[in-house]
């Protein structure tokens, strides 16, 4: 049962003719509609009162000024909530319209339990399932999605919608409400990062007089580092002696081409808003000792060029507090060339910061960065004392992050 506020919607469909154009879906509403499976009314509480599961899935436009619009939400969400005032046995109330993380708990339950009279959990149930559909394929897409995500308050709100999808051919992940809602809005704003990427490396390329096609082919084909799940891990800022440079050097030549391509441009500005971050986490703490673990840019090289646990550093130590420094793979004697000259030029007395005892540096400090991959999870919180602060930029393995009395806290989770 299809239901609109929009009566010449539901009369087209109710008569078995599609609203939209869209491929496949002439056919299956014809057929369906023959076969009395699909019918579309405008009362929402006939509805209701006639099925298990109702799922919600009206517009949630922009407001001029770029907010969410969720009038359409909280409107069905009242129109679901006084229907199952009235409704014998269990529903199940599925949101899938994209609504940011949070909607669904703040505005959507709330509506439902005070128009209802009832509890959410108890005598209905809540779930959020993003559509990954696109217009121009919905059908197809809707039977072979790359995955369904259900969210629940709890997995045993679940049991209708995962009998419900079966027969689909895609993984189900199951998570949290907000984090339901969050993954759609992931996956489109990567959408539209990958769209506008493409684009401005076509565009470069085309003023380059380069074949777009073959690069793209030639980028496309690395499936392990280019189109795969590398680098897609929230840790701390990129460095080195490749990314910065390479990106300094292709839009200042993409400038001087008179070309404007503002999402290359703006990488190297968010890599260094990454690294304000992890200073304004230590600033944070009030605390004066500083123990750094980690110098080179990545664990198991001593480059320090660009690293941004040296720019880090540089600001710490420029902010007044006491920094000490642990890097296996850092030994200044054995630093040359323009690695040698980099460090010297940035902290010019990195030699006294510098230390080969880890105990030593853990234990003497209040805050401890974690910042390099070097060092064993568990091999910090076996040092760690209470009450010391462990800020952490690489992303340590849950199971290996310190608990109890010492305070932690991700870069970026
Ligand atoms: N269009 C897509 O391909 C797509 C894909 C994934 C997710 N989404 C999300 O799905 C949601 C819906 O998108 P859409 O493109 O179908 O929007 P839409 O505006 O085309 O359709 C929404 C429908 O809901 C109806 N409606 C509004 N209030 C109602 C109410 N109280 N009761 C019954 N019907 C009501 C409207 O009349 C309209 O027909 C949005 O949150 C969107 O972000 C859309």
């Amino acid at each position: 049962m299809g239901v609109d506020v929009n009566r010449a919607k539901v009369e087209m469909l109710d008569s078995g003719r599609s609203p939209i154009i869209e491929a496949r879906m002439t056919e299956l509403v014809a057929e369906t509609n023959k076969a009395c499976r699909l019918h579309a009314t405008t009362d929402a509480n006939a509805a209701v009162l006639g099925s298990d599961v109702s799922f919600l899935c009206v517009g949630t436009p922009s407001l001029p000024n770029g907010k969410l619009d969720l009038s359409h939400v909280e409107h069905v969400a009242r129109e679901v909530g006084t229907a199952l005032k009235g409704k014998k046995s269990h529903h199940v109330v599925v949101l899938r319209s994209t609504v940011l993380p949070g909607t669904t708990e703040s505005l959507v339950i709330p509506t439902l339990e005070s128009c209802s009279g009832r509890r959410a959990g108890v005598d209905f149930t809540v779930c959020y399932n993003p559509e990954f559909m696109r217009e121009g394929s919905a059908v197809a897409d809707f039977f072979q999605p790359p995955y369904t995500i259900l969210g629940a308050q709890s997995s045993v709100h679940l049991d209708l919608l995962r009998e419900l999808y079966a027969g689909l051919p895609a993984q189900t992940l199951e998570t949290a409400i907000p984090a339901a809602e969050m993954a759609k809005y992931v996956s489109n704003i990567f959408h539209a990062l990958k769209v506008d990427f493409a684009n401005e490396i076509g565009t470069l390329c085309k003023r380059l007089e380069l074949d777009t096609q073959v690069i793209t082919k030639v980028f496309t084909s690395d499936t392990k580092l280019n189109i795969s799940s590398a680098y897609l891990t929230p840790g701390f800022a990129f460095g080195g002696s490749c990314l910065p440079k390479d990106l300094r050097s292709i839009t200042r030549r993409a400038k001087e081409l008179d070309l404007n391509l503002p999402l290359l441009e703006s990488i190297l500005p968010s890599n260094a808003e990454h690294v304000t971050r992890a200073v304004d986490a230590v600033l944070r703490t009030n605390k004066k000792k500083i123990a750094m673990l980690g110098l080179s840019f990545k664990a198991g090289t001593d480059d320090l060029r660009e690293s941004p646990q040296v720019q880090l550093i540089k600001r710490l130590l420029g902010e007044g507090l006491q920094v000490q420094i642990w890097d296996q793979d850092v030994s200044l004697g054995r630093l040359a060339g323009s690695n040698r000259l980099y460090i010297e030029e940035v902290i010019p007395h990195i030699g006294s910061l510098l230390s080969t005892d880890f105990d030593q540096v853990v234990r003497s400090a209040e805050v401890v960065i974690v910042g390099t991959r070097s060092v064993d999870g568990s091999q910090i919180s076996s040092r760690l004392l209470p009450g010391q602060i462990v800020i952490d930029l690489v992303n340590l393995e849950s199971s290996r992050r310190p608990r109890g009395t010492i305070s932690y806290e991700g870069i970026c989770w």
